[in-house]
């Protein structure tokens, strides 16, 4: 029951691309006093394991929608940090292939994660409004893409129900428990909610009720989940700096930042756990990427997480990565166990093509790529760890959720930028905002006009 990490093929003699070990037990002390920072700030998601109040809250309202006849679907409106953990704990735990159907006695789940008109039009014509329950995710309360996807599902609703309050019955709204539009929205019309902690920010809150009302809904095991997260919050804040393993993946991270190697691969050996990477994408980029540090001074830090699924990506990315720039730093995650054994058989014993798979088993295939894909790697002097999961279930899966958010707000602090803001995000939402007419927000829209109008227009037709 745990998660381990293997940091060996990340060293190498330092002249050789590779860090040296000199080098990263050098800047171990700046790291140590990173993780001290850290630990007395001590972020509110840092103890979310053991917070029981959101999961009873979950709990229930599941229990409540779970009840109501008729009801096919549970989808989810929200984007970002509001989406990418529901994503990736509904594919990692409810595995369906295609499509998230978990538990008997559960709907279906759905988190279309965006606004394309095509994608959530086709969603609706495949399970109507009136047969799914609504759960709007949004931190802020203020996010575009998420308030027309709502008013778009309310609209679709109250058309085919005759009556508001009917429609309301659909929605769960999930936002801070003070501000926002959509906490207005529910102490003035009566929607039920659920609270998003205010010190926990979107992409550090897939351990509130942002993402264990979906886990509750889709019957998954979402009290274990926590229970992971907490063992690896407890077993990290009670070890020695140079004991604790997020901290050495943070340093070894931003180490070879430093030195040029800024694409950061995610390569999950698991197809159940290929969402996980999304999650993580989000996570390192919008965390790590700033522009100024935290004295204010310009620096444009960060790193390029990329998503790459194993064995698929080895007919797709793999070459790049071997022969391509040494510009890259890359993460395996294995799996100790999957859950089904399944054996290749022997159907064709006159043909010596398949020798070598007969009677062998898909997982044993898998490993053997792995270990072949990081052989090849190894071999051609690119930086690889692996973090290794048991065994993918609700424990293992919270256990990866906070180590990876506590190794980001390690990397922030070795960066020394904000991990928890994203002034980037709010430049665009702002724009779209002004763009779409609010009128908060007229002289940016007068801006954006100006600037446009100035533009030199280039375009080719084909
Ligand atoms: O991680 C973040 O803070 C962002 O990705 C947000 O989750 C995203 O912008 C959605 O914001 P909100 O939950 O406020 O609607």
């Amino acid at each position: 029951m745990a998660i381990h990490l293997d940091l060996a093929g990340l060293f190498g003699a330092g002249d050789d691309g590779l860090l040296s070990r000199e080098r990263f037990d050098a800047a171990y002390e700046r790291a140590a006093q990173v993780r001290d920072q850290h630990l007395q700030a001590r972020p509110e998601w840092r103890g979310l394991g053991e917070r029981e109040e959101f999961l009873a809250e979950c709990r229930t309202r599941a229990r409540e929608v779970l009840d109501q006849d008729g009801m096919d679907a549970f989808v989810v409106l929200g984007i970002g940090g509001s989406a990418l953990g529901n994503q990736a704990l509904l594919a990692a735990l409810a595995p369906v292939y295609q499509e998230w159907a978990p538990s008997p006695g559960h709907p279906r789940c759905f988190v279309p994660d965006s606004i394309d008109p095509d994608w959530i039009g086709a969603l609706l014509e495949q399970v109507p409004a009136e047969r799914c329950h609504f759960n709007v995710i949004s931190k802020s309360g203020g996010t575009i893409e998420t308030s027309a996807e709502f008013l778009v599902c309310f609209e679709a609703l109250r058309r085919a129900l005759g009556s508001d309050e009917e429609a309301r019955k659909h929605f769960t709204i999930t936002t801070d428990p003070a501000h926002g539009h959509f906490r207005k929205l529910c102490n003035d019309l009566g929607f039920a909610s659920l609270t998003v902690p205010p010190g926990v920010g979107g992409r550090f809150s897939v351990l509130t009720s942002v993402g264990l009302f979906t886990a509750e809904m889709a019957g998954l095991d979402a009290q274990s989940m926590l229970e992971g997260a907490a063992r690896v919050d407890r077993n990290l804040a009670g070890c020695s700096a140079t004991e604790d393993v997020a901290l050495a993946y943070a340093l070894a991270h931003v180490l070879y930042t430093e030195d040029g190697k800024g694409v950061h691969v995610h390569f999950p050996y698991s197809h159940r756990a290929r969402l996980l990477a999304d999650w993580y994408q989000q996570l390192w980029a919008e965390s790590l990427g700033k522009k100024h540090d935290v004295d204010g001074a310009v620096v444009h830090r960060g790193a390029t997480p990329v998503k790459a699924v194993g064995p698929t990506d080895q007919h797709s990315q793999v070459q790049l990565y071997v022969e391509g720039p040494h510009d890259k730093v890359f993460t395996m995650l294995k799996l100790g166990r999957f859950e089904r054994d399944i054996e290749i058989g022997e159907p064709f014993t006159q043909s010596p093509a398949f020798e070598h798979l007969r009677g062998k088993r898909l997982d044993a295939l898998v490993e053997a790529e792995r270990m072949g894909t990081e052989i090849a790697l190894v071999e051609a002097g690119r930086p690889v760890c692996t973090l290794e999961l048991c065994k993918l279930d609700a424990f293992h899966v919270g256990q990866y959720f906070m180590f990876m958010q506590i190794a980001t707000a390690y990397a922030g602090g070795l960066l020394r930028v904000d991990p928890f803001d994203q002034p980037g995000v709010e430049a665009g939402k702002v724009a779209a905002l002004a763009l779409m007419g609010c009128g908060e927000y007229q002289q940016r829209a007068a801006e954006i006009r100006q600037r446009q109008a100035d533009r030199s227009v280039f375009v080719l037709s084909a």
